[in-house]
């Protein structure tokens, strides 16, 4: 790959970290910084068109996710169902596709024809897209891949001895979305925490100690600030 000069990233793909933190530090019940998370995406979606951003990817339940108490998870679910509801009318308005990457089958029936429903609406738009990952886990995006690569081995449709990065690549959630250019992790973590495992290898990582319901328009463009500087060189020398 050629080297190129750092510019606005096409691709973000953010951690929302730190929604439980948040709410502990205010004395408030967890699912109350899920709830000031869930405006923090509404400022990010709107921050990113304005950027310029074409694709944000945003980590919002993980296959490990379903380990938490029943009633976050449920508070969670309800709390992507009004999302969904309240802002449908912004992806319109604003030409923006939604997508899902993950285990959707795992998703309670309401929710994925909900999901569905607005895939299905904004599918032809072209201003941006904002891609939920909801149950899901790197490693089984790549479980889920090496499947259905191996089907098609099996059944004659590939040969094994051709599979290459491409083939992979080909076979995971969103074949057609570019890899990640910039990830960001709220809440001071370092770590990938099985998100995007195979698209993150050349991304650049910028971890900030912003909670992320704190995290706002000024917080993303000063991740883009920092991720212009940089200069990427794909394994190539300076
Ligand atoms: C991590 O914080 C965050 C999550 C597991 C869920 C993210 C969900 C939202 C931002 C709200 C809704 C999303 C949409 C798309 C409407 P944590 O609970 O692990 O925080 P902690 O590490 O401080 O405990």
């Amino acid at each position: 790959m050629s080297k190129e000069k750092a510019k606005i990233p096409r691709h973000v793909a953010i951690i929302m970290d730190g929604n439980g933190r948040w709410a502990v530090k205010q004395g408030l019940p967890r699912i109350k910084g899920h709830e000031a998370g869930a405006e923090s995406v509404r400022a990010v979606v709107r921050a990113c068109k304005k950027a310029g951003v074409e694709y944000l990817t945003l980590y919002a339940f993980s296959v490990e996710n379903w380990i938490r108490p029943r009633e976050e998870i449920g508070g969670l679910m309800q709390l992507l169902r009004l999302f969904l509801e309240n802002n449908e009318h912004e992806l319109h308005e604003n030409n923006i596709r939604l997508r899902v990457i993950g285990r959707m089958k795992d998703l309670p029936k309401l929710i994925q024809r909900r999901l569905n429903k607005v895939i299905e609406a904004t599918k032809d738009y072209k201003s941006g897209t904002l891609i939920l990952a909801l149950s899901y886990g790197g490693r089984a995006e790549l479980v889920d891949a090496a499947k259905k690569i191996a089907k098609k081995a099996v059944e004659g449709k590939l040969n094994p001895d051709k599979i290459s990065d491409k083939t992979i690549s080909e076979h995971l959630y969103a074949p057609d979305v570019p890899d990640p250019d910039l990830m960001v992790r709220t809440s001071g973590e370092m770590r990938l925490s099985n998100f995007l495992l195979w698209q993150l290898s050349y991304a650049e990582l910028y971890v900030t100690d912003v909670l992320w319901p704190d995290f706002r328009e000024a917080d993303l463009y000063k991740a883009i600030e920092v991720y212009e500087q940089r200069h990427r060189r794909f394994g190539d020398v300076q």
